[in-house]
């Protein structure tokens, strides 16, 4: 008897300006529509279907067939669009279905685990989360009673007194899907709005005979949306602030916050610092003692314990315990810096392996690479990884060491130990222990600059006159 969840996501959010669907906007660089997929996930519920309208092919793209979808083709209200899902509802009749809104990023398994409590414990057909808010505008009041409640009013459809309730429908419920489904097709839009009412379906239901309970939320931003762009970025902030309070319970370290955003998915070790500047997002972990920043950026990317990042990109990397890396470094995808390896100035990694204590410390490209342990690259070293059509990998063995401006044309190997002269360009492979060199032998030509030289002095010395 598993629960279903129904997540409204039909509409545009005109006032945004712009060709996205409202629930695909972002809080913290997630979609509105992943922070609630996300709460649902927490609280064990995985039988999900999202009602897409506006730009509906932009939704299937997000979710790339994660969950299933249904298609409200005219925007004609929530009970409408409940209506859409009506094969998805009877699928799984014998359990209860939560709906939810996709634009009210902040529910969370509480709330969810919560309400469904009590929606059992009475027997209810329905069970409405709630919020009591200060500024109820725009808002569905909730009507109490006894012992439950006799319904939701609209803002639009308020009479004076009801319009000062401010115990507001979140726009989350929990319906005995059988009971849900026995009244979908009786609503209708005699309202303010002209639309079908999902709210209505309470009073239908009251009629047969069954209860209705309004459970009310300890989390005050469980109701909380946009209209607006100023209203999306209130909704940032508000979740910049819950997530970095949460973060300094668990023992992270801040100093300024300024530029400091991390993401929902984020985990971070106690006694790790994020200096200002710092942005981590997606599935992002750092351990413990690390110091991540200023001006970090991480992605999808694991960073070990005592690591220290400064001024580095990083996108689905992997950095390991005591490794440092930066300023001004660029971490590609699938790039592993092994334990205490150190990476230094403006050097870019992709798609390759570091070995443990391996130095690669300024002006440098590793690219479709397996390099050892204890190898030493000079400055200014490039993989030489493609030849325009096909990228190939560049193998260095453990304590090799890459003479500064070496460029290794892959498929290349450097054994173990072996040693590649400054400036060559090693299109070969170079056995363990040997040295290779790639370049020129020098040549000497005595008294070259004689001639040359004395005209560039005059000049020289008409200039220093001038400037007198
Ligand atoms: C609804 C509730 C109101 C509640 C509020 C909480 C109704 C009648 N009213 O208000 O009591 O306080 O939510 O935010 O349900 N959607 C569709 N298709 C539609 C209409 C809406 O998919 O035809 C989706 C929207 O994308 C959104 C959600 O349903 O995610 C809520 O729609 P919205 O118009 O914001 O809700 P209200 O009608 O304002
Ligand atoms: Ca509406």
């Amino acid at each position: 008897m598993a629960d279903n969840v129904l997540i409204l996501a039909g509409g545009q959010g005109k006032r945004m300006k712009t060709t996205k669907p409202k629930v695909l906007l972002e809080v913290l660089g997630s979609p509105m529509l992943e922070w609630v997929i996300g709460a649902c996930e927490n609280a064990g519920l995985s039988q999900i279907c999202v009602v897409k309208g506006y730009e509906a092919q932009q939704i299937d793209d997000y979710l790339c067939g994660r969950y299933e979808t249904v298609l409200q083709a005219e925007r004609l209200g929530t009970g409408h669009a409940v209506m859409q899902a009506t094969d998805f509802l009877n699928k799984n009749i014998d359990g209860n279905t939560l709906v939810l809104c996709g634009d009210a990023p902040f529910i969370d398994k509480d709330t969810i685990e919560g309400a469904l409590k009590l929606h059992k414990q009475d027997n209810c057909a329905v069970t409405v989360v709630t919020s009591v808010i200060g500024n109820p505008t725009g808002y569905g009041r909730i009507i109490r009673t006894e012992n439950g409640i006799s319904g939701i009013v609209e803002h639009k459809d308020c009479t004076p007194e009801q319009l000062k309730i401010n115990e507001i429908n979140s726009g989350c419920y929990w319906f005995e899907t059988k009971a849900l489904l026995s009244v979908l097709s009786e609503l209708t839009p005699n309202n303010a709005q002209g639309e079908y009412y999902l709210t209505d379906c309470i009073e239908l239901l009251l009629k047969k005979g069954r209860k209705a309970q309004a459970y009310s939320s300890e989390n005050p931003d469980v109701s909380l949306g946009a209209n607006d762009r100023a209203g999306l970025l209130k909704l940032n902030d508000i979740a910049r602030m819950k997530i970095i309070n949460r973060h300094l319970d668990n023992g992270v370290e801040f100093t300024c916050l300024d530029g400091v955003i991390i993401g929902k998915d984020v985990t971070i070790g106690g006694g790790t610092h994020i200096k200002s500047g710092s942005q981590l997002f997606g599935k992002t972990s750092v351990g413990e003692g690390s110091v991540i920043g200023p001006n970090t950026i991480l992605t999808d990317t694991v960073v070990g314990d005592n690591v220290i990042l400064n001024n580095v990109q990083a996108n689905k990397a992997v950095v390991e315990d005591k490794a440092t890396i930066g300023p001004w470094v660029q971490l590609r995808p699938d790039s592993v810096v092994k334990k205490s390896a150190h990476i230094g100035d403006f050097v870019e990694i992709k798609n390759a392996t570091i070995g443990e204590r391996t130095a690669v410390a300024h002006l440098t490209y590793v690219g479709d690479s397996d390099v050892g342990a204890n190898v030493n690259f000079g400055c200014g070293c490039v993989t030489v990884n493609y030849d325009g059509e096909n990228k190939f990998r560049t193998v260095i063995g453990d304590n090799a060491f890459i003479g500064c401006n070496t460029n290794l044309v892959a498929p290349v190997k450097v054994g173990k130990g072996a040693y590649t002269a400054a400036g060559s360009t090693i299109t070969g492979d170079v056995p363990d222990g040997a040295l290779a060199i790639e370049r020129g032998a020098t040549v000497i030509k005595e008294g070259y600059a004689d001639t040359k030289l004395q005209k560039r002095n005059e000049k020289f010395a008409k200039l220093a006159l001038e400037d007198k």
